[in-house]
């Protein structure tokens, strides 16, 4: 199968995904395939914009610091592979949020290369290829080439859009920033530890599958009192395979646990705050609309110093026309 087109080059923009139930651990290492299914919002708001163009050879600059292509090797070698292609790319890609801080960059990272990639291989391949790709390079990225609320099933491939960006216009994450220094081990090498070291390890994958059905049908029916814990339940499930590993890995801050605490208490007052965390010290959010800025104000008067962004189900990548980042 050859492809191509003679378009140099393509600018994207991308949104990271955000996990409500988690996938952490792989079930294969070489195709990274996940371990747990997960499910996820693209976030409006916070894009990484890349362009990618035919080059001599592979080479990425993120936030104009050039990064260790070994990292993209797999991705590009499968792209090659799938579009039986010789080229090879220069990539540049910035940002507008902390990178490498629990924020979900390299998931827009890789949606955005593997969705500009694919396009300038085949502008008709169908996202679910693209996600397959993205999936390559980090499996969270298999979500973000989708818009709105993607699942991604363990074992799988690729990932799957389950509602539309507009499907819950009143659902709102707030996004704590309690620290925009990269973390010290990636996601990649802390849930491998996990799944080599942590006696939970098991449990939570078991566990995972369970809640996996639940929360599909609490978010088809719009229901966060009861999508809530299950959220809650995942980001801290994943947590103990952290905290149990050898050796252990911690990525909160002293803020980190304030935020966790003023969400507890915001719900015993009855405000529908469910927060989540990743491989980073930041604490994200769900919540209505109409409870955001209460929601705001508690964050601010308990952590006056943080940054708060507030978004919502955003699109996935698109192109866009700008030749230069
Ligand atoms: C905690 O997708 O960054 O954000 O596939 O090894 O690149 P690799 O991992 P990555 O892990 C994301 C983990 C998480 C949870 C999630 O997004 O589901």
């Amino acid at each position: 199968m050859t492809h191509g087109t003679s378009q140099e080059n393509i600018t994207v923009q991308a949104s990271p995904n955000l996990a409500l139930i988690k996938y952490w651990g792989k079930s294969d290492v070489e195709k990274n395939l996940p371990a747990t299914p997960s499910i996820g919002i693209t976030l409006k708001n916070l894009t990484t914009t890349t362009t990618v163009a035919r080059s001599e050879k592979d080479s990425v600059v993120v936030n104009d610091i050039p990064v260790d292509i070994e990292r993209f090797t797999p991705f590009f070698d499968s792209l090659r592979e799938y579009f039986d292609s010789k080229d090879c790319f220069s990539c540049y890609s910035r940002n507008n949020f902390p990178t490498s801080a629990g924020l979900a960059s390299s998931s827009s990272g890789f949606a955005a290369l593997a969705f500009g990639a694919g396009k300038l291989l085949d502008p008709g391949v169908s996202l679910d290829i693209i996600s397959g790709l993205a999936r390559i390079g980090s499996a969270s990225a298999a979500r973000a080439v989708f818009g709105g609320f993607v699942s991604f099933p363990s074992h799988a491939e690729h990932a799957d859009k389950i509602h539309e960006e507009h499907f819950w216009p009143e659902l709102r994450i707030v996004v704590v920033e309690i620290s925009k220094t990269a973390k010290t081990i990636s996601s990649r090498g802390a849930m491998e530890r996990a799944r080599l070291t942590s006696p939970f390890y098991r449990e939570w994958c078991l566990d995972s599958e369970k809640i996996f059905p639940k929360a599909l049908s609490a978010l088809a029916n719009k229901d966060l009192e009861s999508l809530g814990p299950f959220i809650r339940s995942s980001y801290l499930k994943m947590f103990a395979t952290m905290f149990s590993s050898e050796p252990p890995i911690l990525y909160w801050k002293p803020e980190s646990l304030v935020a966790i605490r003023c969400c507890e208490e915001m719900r015993l007052k009855s405000i529908g705050a469910w927060e989540t965390m990743d491989a980073g010290a930041q604490v994200k959010i769900f919540c209505l609309e109409k409870d955001v800025s209460k929601i705001t104000q508690v964050i601010k008067e308990a952590l006056p110093h943080v940054g708060i962004l507030i978004s919502e189900p955003g699109p996935g990548p698109k192109e866009i026309l700008q030749k230069t980042v």
